[in-house]
């Protein structure tokens, strides 16, 4: 099943010089396409709609705070089961609880900053690839 998925290398990713090294773990997966990849700080107002669910959360105003510190790199990822596929790669959400090997597990140490975002479902994908790249909404 071929699908598309957004991701995100949060800012933390981009600081730490860590960007080639997501995205070759990413591009190593067979037949897994980049198709979008934009470096770019977001905007209070993009990240208020890319993070809607989370709004009155407690992690909300400083995730917005962290997501707008500094430029992220931003893709559109196409290929077989991607949106599963990243998700795996990433690791969960908590960098200590997630595995070596992934991601999150690797390199990270605190929630807030876990070095990348992928869509969660087809439905997020699509809502978010309008956000980020209105063009190939
Ligand atoms: P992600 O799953 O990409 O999208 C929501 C983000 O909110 C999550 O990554 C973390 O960056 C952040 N987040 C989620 N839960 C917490 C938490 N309990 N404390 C701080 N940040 C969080």
């Amino acid at each position: 099943m071929t699908q598309r998925t957004l991701v995100l290398l949060k800012p933390d990713a981009v600081r730490r010089g860590l960007t080639g090294e997501i995205i070759s773990r990413i591009e190593r997966k067979a037949g897994w396409r980049i198709t979008a990849l934009e470096l770019r700080t977001l905007d209070t107002e993009t990240l208020e709609q890319h993070y809607s669910e989370h709004k009155g959360k407690p992690f909300y105003e400083p995730l917005v705070e962290f997501m707008s510190s500094g430029p992220v790199v931003a893709m559109i990822v196409e290929g077989e089961r991607v949106i599963e596929g990243v998700r795996t790669l990433a690791g969960p959400t908590d960098p200590i609880a997630a595995p070596p090997g992934s991601i999150r597990g690797d390199y990270g140490v605190i929630v807030r900053e876990n070095l990348i975002h992928a869509s969660d479902s087809e439905e997020s994908a699509e809502r978010e690839i309008k956000i980020f790249f209105p063009d190939r909404g």
